[in-house]
């Protein structure tokens, strides 16, 4: 159980959605946690401290003022005593405060004191959540490091209807479990290619396919969660970008090629889940072409192999590249492992509802000698399964020494 015997501290801001972190309390002490909650003033106004001492077996904590609090566990104890901090729910006006570095009650000078990983759930009106200074509010927070987890939608205590409901305390005991995942790639360097890429026809058409990107970034969460220093290359996507990790966006399969080689001297794995275009037209029109009525010609040549590239380089990384089929999946892949010389590979069968733009995936992962099928699932969960599967095999190569 990724929670057991987890210190987490659960901060609780005033809002109508207080009562459902006494449900989160239990939640996370029925994952193994152990839980000490920090009020802010507003928040006792909707749920008594006595609640939370009872449900988490914990002496509560609101002001920074308490004398005898400060005896004991003082703040800055507090902040270390952390491995994990859960702001749930969050008001807005909290939000604001730790955008602005303020330390003005207690649970604001926590998440300012502590070094452990912040995981905030907002909970508010929907116009408040949607309102732009909320939203840039969010974008900070996020590039700053700290988790923000998506407000749930639906009908709102306002009467309203929309997004800014709390998420239900299962949900948010899974999200927190996600990111105490164990540290199998701490230190290590792991660049991950995701998404498409587009290669231009004239200054308003292009090629491309289907990739949304989502599994390679969920590659690329899993692998900072357990504790790699990521860089994630990116064709044209619509996604945010994970906390913790760099990235380089880039449009065309050249483009990702330029940025995959100068990133991978400086890796030490390449997880390579970008569906790179194979061909580009081979003279793009600087203006828009026009329709004449007769057929239209487009030239296409090969683009480069970014894997193929970076496994033929002096040194290369651990490879693991990913293979899209709709038929022969293993055959393919494993033809694939071989003549592009790659450590693993991720096979999965694309098809309707499965491997591109959903949530969902089947992986099956070969290597020299072996594999495993993963089944299908979602995306994210496969991530933390193949990069769990990738830090073992990349130990065992690491043992045996590269050259080997
Ligand atoms: O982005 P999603 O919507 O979540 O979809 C995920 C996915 C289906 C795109 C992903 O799981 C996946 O399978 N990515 C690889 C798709 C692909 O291009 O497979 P391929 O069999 O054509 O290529 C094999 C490997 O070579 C891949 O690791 C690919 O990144 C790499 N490659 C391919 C062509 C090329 N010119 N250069 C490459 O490096």
């Amino acid at each position: 159980m990724p929670l057991e015997r987890v210190r987490i501290l659960l901060g609780v801001c005033g809002g109508i959605a207080a009562y459902k972190a006494a449900e989160l309390v239990r939640r996370l002490r029925d994952a193994g946690a152990d839980v000490r909650v920090v009020m802010t003033e507003n928040a006792m106004r909707f749920v008594g401290a006595t609640t939370f001492q009872a449900l988490s077996g914990n002496p509560v904590r609101s002001s920074l003022w308490d004398e005898s609090a400060e005896a004991a566990m003082g703040h800055i104890e507090l902040a270390r005593w952390a491995e994990q901090i859960l702001i749930a729910p969050a008001s807005a006006d909290f939000m604001a405060r730790v955008v602005h570095g303020r330390a003005n009650d207690l649970l604001s000078t926590l998440v300012l004191a502590t070094a452990a990983p912040v995981s905030i759930a907002p909970a508010m009106n929907q116009q408040m959540w949607a309102n732009t200074a909320t939203q840039d509010n969010v974008s900070l927070l996020r590039n700053r490091g700290i988790r923000v987890i998506p407000p749930a939608s639906g009908s709102q205590a306002c009467g309203e209807v929309g997004e800014g409901r709390m998420p239900e305390a299962e949900a948010l005991v899974s999200a927190l479990a996600d990111s105490c995942a164990p540290r199998v790639l701490d230190g290590i360097r792991v660049m991950v290619s995701a998404g498409p890429t587009y290669e231009d026809i004239d200054p308003v058409r292009f090629i491309g396919n289907r990739s949304s990107g989502r599994m390679g970034f969920a590659v690329a969460i899993a692998a900072a969660q357990a504790g790699a220093k990521v860089t994630l290359v990116s064709g044209p996507v619509s996604l945010p970008t994970p906390p913790g990790v760099e990235r380089v966006n880039v449009r065309s399969a050249r483009q990702m090629r330029d940025a995959v080689l100068r990133i991978s001297v400086d890796s030490d794995i390449f997880i390579s889940a970008a569906a790179v275009g194979d061909y580009r037209v081979q003279a793009s029109s600087a203006i828009k072409l026009k329709k004449t009525g007769a057929p239209l010609v487009l030239e296409l040549v090969q683009n480069p192999d970014i894997l193929a590239e970076v496994a033929a380089s002096q040194e290369p990384p651990f490879l693991v590249g990913f293979a899209a089929e709709t038929n022969d999946v293993e055959r393919y892949a494993r033809d694939k492992l071989e003549r592009k010389n790659l450590d693993m590979i991720a096979a999965n069968q694309v098809g309707p509802e499965l491997g591109f733009e959903g949530s969902e995936n089947a992986l099956l992962l070969l290597w020299q000698g072996g594999s495993e099928d993963l089944g299908r699932g979602d995306k994210k969960m496969l991530a933390r399964t193949l990069i769990e599967r990738v830090a073992t095999r990349y130990r065992l190569k690491a043992e045996k020494g590269f050259k080997a």
